[in-house]
């Protein structure tokens, strides 16, 4: 297989030492170095760039880029470009608690500032634990890695605390180093082609714009499926559950781009500011509204035995009351959405890997001219390309007036993966696709106040076969409102 080109004719070469902190980790090799690489392949990284991959393992630059190479090799073929592009890497062996390493790390970004003419930008990437998170922040600054000259920036993966003290606890200890300009919190569904694209087709389609309100949607559907189970992630999952691991971040956020008000322009500033907005008015649940909007499940071997219960699974207590499906009815406050349910879900072993967003709605859609109840649907993933669908139809094929962006399907195909399209906006300084503080505040409240229900009651688990929908409780969460989910098995 090799990599799609992508458009790049207007990328323009970016200088910069990336410090990778969990640099010998999962995310690094199977996320990072291929997006970093494909930047590479279209002359975005060229000649003034150098990776310092750094971790505990003992490891040699040579066996470092043996390793970065080898996590190429499923995306080309082409030797020589793969080894030219691992001489930019180096390996520093290093304990995330002993500040001697930091100093190590100082100089070697130095000489590699040097040796490459890297313009004394630094990018921090923390692909380790998050319980490291403060502790190599506070470290960049006493042992002071941070350059005059260039720009700091600091990249953090997800999760962002486990609630919102948690969180307020980090942001409070990453801000004494980094100031919220320097900070980018990935969340990879936000540098998903289709998410991006949603900001766009709102634009460029005044009808389907005029109808994103109340007044004419019936509900909004979010949902992120799985087919897979916790695999051997079940020690990280005991922690998490499915409404922190998917509700607080990813499903917020894709909420976020479909019914955050319409920015006076695409800039990080406006954009931000209209779903900080909407976030804000989250419509935050009573003890006693949690029993009646939110739904968990945890998930039973399937119908003929074969598949193991989560509470059978690898590193997971066999009493765990750990959902792995989650559904809620989420309202908001504010003008545009009062009154209109957004259905979320999300949930492992479920039939079908399925990311989606479904608008249904409702009869006075046909006052602007659209179909009554008709539904829009985004397809995020798994659809190789991705697609939109209007009852149920190609939207290319469906042909409607009210959505016709993009008119090429290709465009999608050309599209950049996800951690490559985030990595760019990095190097640009863009903020628009990374979550904000802000937006954070917000939305922990929210999952707080449910999650603080749950842990005060036992709930009766497992109450899902694997391989099916979830929870009846999910279905009547629906049909309470005369509704029900579009994406149904
Ligand atoms: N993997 C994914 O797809 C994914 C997706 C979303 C978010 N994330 C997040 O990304 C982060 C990394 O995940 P991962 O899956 O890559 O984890 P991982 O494979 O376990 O990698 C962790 C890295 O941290 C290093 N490390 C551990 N203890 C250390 C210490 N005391 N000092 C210095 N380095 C240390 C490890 O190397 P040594 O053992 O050699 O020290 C390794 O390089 C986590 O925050 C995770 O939640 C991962």
């Amino acid at each position: 297989m090799t990599l799609s080109k992508g458009v790049w004719k207007m990328a323009t070469e970016k200088s910069a030492v990336f410090i990778i902190f969990g640099g010998s980790g999962d995310l690094a090799h199977r996320k990072l170095y291929p997006a970093l690489y494909r930047l590479y392949q279209a002359g975005m990284l060229k000649d003034h760039f150098a990776v310092i991959g750094t971790a505990r393992r003992p490891w040699s630059d040579e066996y470092f880029r043996e390793t970065v190479i080898t996590s190429l090799e499923d995306f080309d073929d082409d030797k020589e470009k793969m080894t030219a592009f691992a001489q930019h890497f180096f390996y520093q062996s290093h304990n995330v608690n002993d500040s001697e390493h930091y100093i190590a790390l100082k100089e070697l970004a130095a000489k590699l500032d040097d040796k490459f003419d890297a313009g004394h930008n630094r990018v921090y990437y923390m692909a380790i634990a998050p319980r490291f998170f403060g502790t190599v922040a506070e470290h960049i600054k006493s042992e002071g890695l941070k350059t005059d000259g260039g720009y700091n920036r600091l990249v953090i993966e997800k999760p962002f605390g486990r609630d919102l003290a948690s969180a307020t606890e980090l942001n409070d200890s990453l801000s004494r180093v980094f100031p919220e300009d320097e900070v980018y919190r990935i969340d990879h569904y936000l540098g998903k082609k289709m998410i991006q694209e949603i900001s766009n087709i709102r634009m460029k389609n005044p009808t389907f714009e005029e109808a994103l309100n109340s007044k004419y949607v019936s509900n909004i559907q979010v949902t992120l499926g799985e087919s897979l189970g916790v695999e051997d992630r079940g020690g990280y999952y005991e922690t998490s559950g499915a409404l922190r691991d998917m509700v607080q971040n990813h499903i917020m956020q894709i909420i976020g781009s479909i019914a955050m008000d319409k920015p006076e322009e695409l800039s990080a500033e406006a954009v931000h500011k209209v779903k900080t907005d909407l976030f804000a008015s989250l419509k935050v649940l009573q003890p006693e509204e949690v029993k009646t909007e939110f739904v968990r499940g945890q998930y039973d071997t399937d119908n003929l035995g074969d598949q193991k219960a989560y509470r059978d699974e690898d590193n997971v207590d066999e009493n765990s009351n750990i959902e792995t499906y989650v559904a809620g009815r989420i309202e908001f406050s504010d003008d545009r959405w009062n009154g209109t349910p957004f259905y979320v879900r999300s949930g492992k072993r479920m039939p079908a890997k399925s990311s989606r967003i479904d608008i249904v709605f409702n009869d006075k859609v046909k006052d602007l001219g659209i179909k009554p109840n008709t539904t829009v649907s985004f397809l995020i993933e798994p659809e190789d390309g991705h697609s939109i669908l209007i009852n149920g139809i190609d939207y290319l094929e469906a042909n409607q007036d009210f959505l016709k962006f993009p008119e090429d399907k290709t465009y999608f195909d050309n599209a950049r993966e996800a951690y490559e399209s985030l990595i760019i906006d990095i190097l640009a300084g863009d903020h628009v696709h990374f979550t904000l503080w802000d937006e954070l505040q917000s939305t922990w409240k929210y999952i707080d106040a449910v999650r603080e229900q749950w842990d005060v009651e036992e709930p009766d688990f497992p109450n899902y076969l694997s391989g099916t929908m979830g929870p009846e409780a999910a279905d009547t969460l629906l049909e309470r409102d005369g509704n029900s989910w579009v994406w149904d098995d």
